[in-house]
């Protein structure tokens, strides 16, 4: 808590404005003029060697990561859209959670071609996803679902879902 304190301490003059009990290990990247575009409800644990990504001229793309939600080591958020995690999820390590993409194309140079505008990503309450796991532009997935280590996760499901694989496919439904 107190190493939080002080490491979160110099993000807050830059406008991060973390809830309370917060925690972030070492060594996080942050997008420090977009600070106020992030949004760490009460509880929020995030491991450590992560990164945070928001285009520098993007104002309204917006991540939440929701009230007792904790992130593993080596997470990759990377935004230019709208990504909202829920409330009470678990989320292994080495996750990347992607919104947008480089345009693509035959003699096209990713370095240099610009991103997509991207789609929303949400995450719903209570879920757990996989170390590993790659979650891509446009996926909502519904409360309490599971998705698999290593998963890439291209389409949405509903509530319930334990899904795995590349692309992750439906393993079987919680009764809800
Ligand atoms: C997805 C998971 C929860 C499924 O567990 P489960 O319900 O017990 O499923 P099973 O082990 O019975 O496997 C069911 C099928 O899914 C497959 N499967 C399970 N996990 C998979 C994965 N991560 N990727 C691809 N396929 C997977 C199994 O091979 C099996 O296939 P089959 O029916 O063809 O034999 C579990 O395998 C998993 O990946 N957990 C995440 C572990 C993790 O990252 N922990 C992080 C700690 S911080």
């Amino acid at each position: 808590m107190f190493q939080t304190f002080f490491r979160l301490a110099p993000l807050r003059l830059l406008g991060l404005s973390p809830a309370g009990n917060v925690r972030a290990g070492k060594r996080i990247g942050w997008p420090l003029l977009n600070l106020r575009q992030i949004v760490l409800r009460e509880g929020v644990r995030l491991g450590s060697d992560g990164w945070f990504y928001i285009p520098l001229s993007n104002r309204s793309a917006k991540i939440t990561i929701g009230r007792g939600t904790a992130i593993g080591d080596g997470f990759a958020i990377s935004c230019n859209n709208n990504i909202r995690i829920g409330n009470d999820c678990l989320i292994g390590f080495r996750v990347s959670i992607l919104d947008f993409d480089h345009v693509v194309g035959f003699n096209i140079k990713p370095v240099s071609s610009g991103i997509t505008i991207g789609e929303p990503i949400t995450i719903g309450d209570d879920c757990f996803i996989g170390c590993g796991v790659v979650i891509l532009h446009g996926v909502k997935l519904g409360r309490n679902c599971i998705v698999g280590a290593n998963s890439v996760v291209t389409k949405s499901f509903a509530a319930g879902s334990v899904i795995a694989g590349a692309p992750a496919k439906l393993l079987r439904t919680f009764a809800l």
